[in-house]
């Protein structure tokens, strides 16, 4: 239908005859000459309709924002003085000749003009008009050339492509499952996986030795900006490897994208420790682009008089823990409530401070309303640990070492961005030494990563010391997201054994849902070892989105629903009967309902 595409022609072009298809953006009526702004995928470029072709002028005059059309026309210079320097078509316009009308449009629900402030829900519920704008066309479009890149990163170190099943047994990553009720197997529900993990595993056994994959995973968990209830890993496996192998390979693929489609030098990703991480920054995923850190202090406050120190400190599960801030004096009164309301959310209890005026005189140059509980001999020797200076200010924070962390963690990089206290534009790294497990609240043990991840010690003594043992798992970070995670696998069935056990998953239990694992460790399975990227959070990163709602062409809102198509929907009692299933008031819907409801979902569960 068209020659070229609305952002593709420029001086080059001058004196040809070209079509052009796509939206009107704007229609200007300039006495006797109309103006369109005509846009498509690729940008947009300037018609002009004059009365010299009356068919086309009537057309023009009768088009309106958002109206589908096709143009024929010669391309000429624009008049001296009328030029845009700011469009790539800005130099050019066409005279259109001939004008088509190919559709006509509703007013659209929001203007498409970039600089206006929309509603989210709006732009969620309009999403086909949201993705017309210019900068979602663009996050749409970065992100193909970023699969695409790594497709072929992949390809070319041997991956192989592999699809895995969507109707599947629930995976362990964590989060709820999103369940699929089955038809033909009255009360048997598929789960949607979570993640490939197992598939990708069984692959290896397969001998497919290098696989990849850009899959979609679905998680029933509490969304944010950096999670949807559906998202896309770039899940990557491999046999015969190591974590060197893996962390190498994984960090040249990163950095050539970068390379590629920024021209961004990213440095090479210092590697981590997890406990140091969690010391150091309070955090498992530390944004490295904020130079300020967490110092213990608990042994200077073990004894003082200040319980709300002393406690903590005294506490093997607690932690004390100073975050000196540079420049920090200045911070208001009513900034510093603020920020003691914002750890508050992390469930800390209080923000105490320190403001460090005039070092020279001593305790006289500090001010605080704790400095009175801690004596001045433990204030000045908290200054000199932390290195304190003149016109900082140091937080404080003691509870558990869980409450503190994330408090603290979670303030050094509000306070780092607050002040711009940003040192650069990307920092990356590799978390590693994961420990194997943490404690519930119940005082059983999880998995941190997921149960199919190796130990770096044998099974007896994994058996022996599980609270302490670490693994062999590694997490990309960048910026303080975690960008992709992953592990060398166990492949020896007697270790797989050990951790279920260590998780409390019986014989049974382990045999009952990941049966298929054991059977496939059993029959020569190879060392093997992987990790997936979360593209949704690579590609908000890459083009400084907010959130991954914006790199995703239709996403889910934070109570993970589309308001579009008003997903999940209502099903009618024809397709549930088929299902075998029965609807069964929830605890609210039944409030205030005669007593029965229970018996009457008794027997829905016994029907
Ligand atoms: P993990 O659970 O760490 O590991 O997930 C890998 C990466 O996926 C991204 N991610 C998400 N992105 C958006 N929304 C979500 N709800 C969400 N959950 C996770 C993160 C994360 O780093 N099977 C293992 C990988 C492996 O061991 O190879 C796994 O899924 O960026
Ligand atoms: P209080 O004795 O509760 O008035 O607290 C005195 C100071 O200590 C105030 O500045 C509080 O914000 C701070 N504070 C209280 N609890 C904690 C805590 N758990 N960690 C850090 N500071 C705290």
């Amino acid at each position: 239908m068209r020659s070229h595409y609305c952002g593709g022609i420029n001086e080059s072009h001058i004196d040809q005859e070209v079509t052009l298809c796509g939206w009107v953006h704007r229609r200007r009526d300039h006495g006797g000459v109309i103006f369109l702004d005509l846009r498509d995928r690729d940008g947009m470029s300037q018609v002009v309709v004059d009365p010299d072709t009356p068919e086309g002028f009537a057309l023009a005059e009768k088009v309106r924002s958002e109206f589908v059309i096709k143009v024929t026309g010669r391309v000429r210079r624009r008049p001296a003085g009328t030029e845009n320097n700011s469009m790539p078509t800005g130099q050019v316009e066409l005279l259109g000749k001939e004008l088509s009308i190919l559709n006509a449009a509703a007013t659209p629900p929001f203007p498409l003009d970039e600089h206006v402030d929309v509603g989210e829900d709006v732009r969620l519920r309009y999403r086909f008009v949201d993705l017309r704008r210019p900068e979602m066309i663009n996050r749409l479009r970065f992100r193909s050339r970023v699969t695409s890149y790594i497709r072929n990163y992949l390809d070319g170190n041997g991956f192989m492509d592999v699809e895995t099943p969507i109707l599947t047994r629930a995976t362990p990553e964590g989060a709820r499952d999103y369940l699929v009720p089955s038809r033909t197997h009255e009360g048997s529900f598929f789960a949607l996986p979570q993640s490939p993990q197992l598939f990708k595993q069984l692959l290896m056994v397969s001998g497919v030795d290098r696989y990849y994959q850009i899959a979609k995973c679905f998680r029933d968990e509490d969304l944010r900006a950096d999670r949807q209830p559906e998202f896309t890993q770039v899940d990557i496996e491999a046999s015969f490897v190591d974590e060197e192998t893996l962390m190498g390979l994984n960090e040249d693929m990163i950095r050539s994208l970068f390379k590629d489609v920024l021209d961004v030098e990213l440095p090479s990703f210092p590697r981590m420790p997890h406990a140091e991480a969690m010391q150091r920054y309070g955090s498992d995923k530390p944004d490295l682009r904020i130079p300020l850190e967490l110092i213990d202090v608990a042994d200077l406050v073990e004894s003082v008089d200040f319980k709300v120190f002393a406690g903590p400190a005294k506490d093997p599960k607690g932690r004390v823990a100073a975050l000196r801030v540079p420049k920090g004096g200045d911070l208001s009164r009513k900034q510093i409530d603020e920020y003691t309301k914002f750890v508050g959310i992390y469930g800390a209890k209080g923000l105490a401070y320190i403001k460090v005026n005039d070092l020279s005189k001593g305790v006289e140059g500090l001010q605080s309303p704790i400095i009175k509980f801690l004596g001045d001999d433990v204030a000045l020797a908290m200054m000199e640990r932390v290195g304190a200076e003149d016109g900082d200010i140091v937080f404080f924070g003691a509870d558990k070492t869980t409450v503190v962390n994330e408090a603290l963690g979670a303030l050094r990089i509000k306070v780092g961005h607050d002040l711009e206290l940003l040192t650069s534009e990307w920092a990356p790294l590799w978390v590693v030494d994961f420990p194997m497990f943490e404690e519930t609240p119940d005082g059983s043990l999880t998995a941190i990563h997921h149960p199919f991840t190796a130990p770096s010690c044998s099974v007896e003594e994994l058996a022996a010391n599980p609270a302490t043992a670490l693994s062999r798992a590694y997490d990309m970070v960048l910026n303080g997201t975690e960008l992709g995670g992953g592990s060398i696998r166990i492949h020896n069935e007697q270790m797989q054994e050990a951790v279920f056990r260590i998780l409390g998953i019986g014989e049974e239990e382990a045999r009952a849902k990941f049966g298929f694992l054991l059977d496939a460790l059993k029959y020569g399975c190879p060392p093997h070892g992987g990790l997936a990227f979360g593209l949704d959070r690579l590609i908000m990163l890459m083009t400084g989105s907010s959130s991954i709602r914006d790199v995703i062409a239709f996403p889910k809102t934070q109570s993970a629903t589309c308001l579009m198509t008003q997903a999940p929907g209502e099903v009618d009692d024809k397709q549930l009967k088929e299902l075998h299933i029965r609807r069964r008031k929830s605890a609210k819907a039944a409030e205030g309902a005669t007593s029965g409801t229970l018996a009457g979902a008794e027997q829905a569960k016994s029907e």
